[in-house]
């Protein structure tokens, strides 16, 4: 029978035997993936392991920082690296979902690419970093192969198999044969922080594909807010730790609305729950109305610029989870 403890001291004693005293780069997402990940590497080669991570702008409200802390307090050797302005200049004026995943991947890249350079740079004379630490569970290993394959792409994910050749490291990956449940057993088991265990997946390109059409800081902004209010609500419900996901997704229309005697032209925002057992199907959650009115007039009452809120009731399929 498969268990979290045998599986972490048989992975960590295969670490340490395959990698010896090699050194590891790794970018992690703040996701449960990486960070296990991350943190199986550590405890087989310390701070021979260099990890970073990059706020691209594109993520939640504070998250950046939340997430680095909480790093720096499990011990690992990270760096946080902002590179806002670069993902927003070349994401600048455009709005097709496949052209903004791609730059999202892209920059991603040379973000990557200029971090590893450092890290290599601040290692002793001789050492190199051979090695790329990932997070790629089996899911990701199967949806890559289908995603990828012969059949048309339905969403390119930037995240899998990721690097360009010229890179040439070896990629390694604790977790490659494991499922998302057994990876949130794994990180118990190594005592990860239960915020990041129980955090719902979230998208590599982030708001990037939650903001329909072109991308602005501004949009990011209100984004965040909203969002910020629709995640609290959840978890002070108790809501959170029953759905599989979920996010807020800023349209691109506007719409009338009266606020006092002033008529408004004002953003939409819409609230997506799912619930899912690997992302491949998903439900929308049927969420009391009450919570969901609470939600909406506390952002429409919060967030300059958005003026309407609605819910989506789609399942996939034949919908997706993300609207890109
Ligand atoms: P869809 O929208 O395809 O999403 O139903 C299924 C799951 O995959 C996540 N997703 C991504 N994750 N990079 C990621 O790391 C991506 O480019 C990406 N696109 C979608 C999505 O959030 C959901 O959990």
């Amino acid at each position: 029978d498969w268990t979290a403890d045998a599986f972490v001291e048989m992975t960590i004693a295969d670490l340490k035997t395959q990698l010896g005293d090699d050194h590891v780069i790794m970018a992690l997402s703040g996701g449960v993936d990486s960070t296990v990940a991350a943190v199986l590497l550590h405890h087989a080669i310390g701070d021979k392991l260099h990890c970073f991570f990059v706020d691209h702008g594109l993520l939640r409200k504070n998250e950046f920082q939340q997430v680095l802390d909480s790093y720096e307090h499990m011990g690992l050797n990270i760096k946080g690296v902002n590179a806002k302005d670069q993902f927003y200049s070349k994401l600048a004026g455009v709005s097709d979902p496949e052209q903004k995943r791609k730059i999202i991947g892209a920059s991603f890249i040379d973000v990557f690419d200029e971090a590893a350079k450092q890290i290599q740079a601040e290692l002793p004379e001789g050492v190199e970093a051979k090695w790329l630490g990932q997070g790629t569970i089996y899911p990701d290993v199967i949806e890559s192969i289908s995603v990828n394959g012969p059949s048309a792409t339905i969403k390119s994910h930037h995240n899998v198999g990721g690097l360009p050749d010229y890179m040439k490291l070896n990629v390694i990956e604790p977790l490659r044969t494991l499922f998302k449940d057994e990876v949130r057993r794994v990180g118990k088991t190594l005592e990860v922080d239960p915020t990041i265990l129980g955090r719902h997946p979230f998208p590599g390109p982030g708001f990037g594909i939650r903001i329909l059409g072109d991308v602005t800081a501004e949009k990011v902004r209100i984004l965040q807010e909203a969002d910020d209010i629709y995640i609290r609500n959840l978890r002070e419900s108790g809501w959170y730790d029953k759905i599989w996901q979920a996010g807020t997704i800023f349209l691109p229309v506007q719409s009338v609305g009266v606020m006092g005697d002033e008529r408004t032209y004002e953003h939409v925002v819409a609230l997506r729950a799912v619930g899912s057992l690997d992302g491949m199907t998903a439900d929308w959650i049927h969420l009391p109305y009450d919570l969901l009115a609470k939600i909406s007039n506390e952002i429409i009452n919060h967030v300059k610029g958005i003026n309407r809120v609605v819910y989506d009731i789609s399942s996939k399929p034949p919908a997706t989870i993300e609207w890109e």
